[in-house]
């Protein structure tokens, strides 16, 4: 195939595969700064707008849609949270991240963080092709790395890049591209799941509110006034329809209950997804002339809702090198994207993975591993080094300590 006649040859500087956060981040600040990009997914706009991601954007991954010039609707639509609510034992504690740390995250789905990229990709004549398929990444380990894919219409296309970059997700193939003798990657399994669900409801509490019981983990978010998001802990092979609405509502309500009478405002289940997880990294993140960013490189369970933060981080960084590559520098500029960008992946690996089990119980967890738990919960938010701690990391890290 890769000696196949194609309809067209286009050369540009940077070819991405995947159009979500991290590729088309990164294409936005190639473009400020004058560099073309091509950039391809296998997924329609439609299909990438209409899956339900994660929400929380740190205040400096924010900060960077609006003065990098994406748009400024994050302002209008999003919503500042100087705080979240941790309830375990029937009690709510509250983290200031105002007051311990200085800082903020901003409460605005991922899909509209993906539809503002999108937009402004279109806006500033970027190219991106959506809906792609048979795409194929060649030549990597020499200085003229090819990227072939076959459009919606059924022609077929090359890009003839200096550099490629694997932005294609969790299921990536640009990774496996690395040999296998020479990658290393890291995982973990967990044993549950989340149940998500969009519900027709009135917001039950002005921040989100994480909850750890005896019968396992709640997080209530929302989207808009009238939409809330919600997720509770299940078994990774749940059966979505062994959940009428009825169900989940008692489910909820009984993993948020507490003396303070807390109870969530009921509504219509307008969506119910099983959604598994897990940890995972591959290095390295560069190989010959491709560099891989997001969940191409590393995934982290939600907890913490880390994901997109890191993808943005990555694309910032990897902006930075290519432009020096693409500059007097050449591909020696690439030596520096992985210390920069993994630094931070390490670090929410591990406050992603901390998190995740603070506040799930496992199968086959015994009453010490519970009432353990409870210890470290008490620890988290009753001194004042733990609610540091975790207003810190779930803020992100301040900029420059790890740069
Ligand atoms: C959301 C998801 C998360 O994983 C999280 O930690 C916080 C919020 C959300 O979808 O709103």
């Amino acid at each position: 195939m890769a000696d196949a006649v194609v309809d067209t040859v286009t050369p540009v500087p940077v070819a991405v595969v995947g159009a979500g956060p991290a590729g088309l981040m990164l294409a936005h600040l190639l473009g400020r700064a004058g560099v073309e990009t091509i950039v391809l997914d296998t997924r329609t706009r439609h299909e990438i707008e209409t899956t339900h991601r994660a929400g929380i954007l740190e205040a400096d991954a924010a900060r960077g849609l609006v003065e990098t010039g994406v748009s400024d609707r994050i302002l209008l639509d999003g919503h500042e949270h100087e705080g979240v609510e941790l309830r375990f034992g029937g009690r709510p504690y509250r983290i200031d991240f105002k007051k311990l740390v200085g800082a903020s995250v901003w409460l605005y789905p991922q899909t509209d963080v993906f539809i503002d990229l999108a937009e402004a990709r279109e806006r500033d004549g970027g190219t991106v092709h959506f809906g792609v398929s048979d795409t194929e990444v060649l030549d990597i380990t020499t200085d003229a790395p090819r990227v072939r894919w076959t459009a919606s219409d059924g022609t077929r296309h090359e890009a003839r890049a200096r550099y490629v970059v694997g932005a294609d997700g969790s299921r990536s193939m640009c990774r496996d591209l690395v040999p296998e003798g020479r990658r290393v990657r890291y995982g973990k399994e967990y044993p549950y799941a989340w149940f998500g669900v969009m519900a027709e409801a009135p917001m039950s509490a002005p921040e989100l509110v994480y909850a750890h019981s005896e019968h396992g983990f709640a997080l209530i978010s929302r989207r808009t006034e009238t939409v809330q998001r919600m997720y509770f802990q299940c078994a990774p092979d749940e059966p979505v329809d062994a959940w009428p609405d009825d169900r989940i509502w008692e489910t909820l309500q009984a993993r948020v209950a507490g003396e303070d009478g807390f109870r969530l405002k009921e509504g219509p289940i307008i969506e119910k997804t099983v959604l598994r997880f897990r940890s995972f990294v591959q290095e390295p993140m560069r190989w010959g002339s491709m560099t891989l960013a997001g969940d191409a490189a590393h995934t982290v369970p939600p907890t913490g809702a880390r994901g997109l933060n890191l993808a943005l981080h990555d694309a910032k960084v990897l902006a930075g090198v290519l432009l020096r590559a693409l500059g007097s520098e050449g591909a020696a500029a690439l030596a520096d994207y992985q210390p920069r960008a993994l630094q931070r992946v390490w670090r929410a690996q591990n406050f992603s993975y901390w998190m995740t089990r603070l506040l799930h119980t496992a199968p086959g967890d015994t009453p010490f591993d519970l009432r353990r738990r409870l210890g470290e919960l008490d620890n988290a938010v009753g001194t004042r080094a733990g609610r540091t701690f975790l207003a810190e990391q779930y803020t992100g890290w301040p900029a420059g300590a790890h740069d």
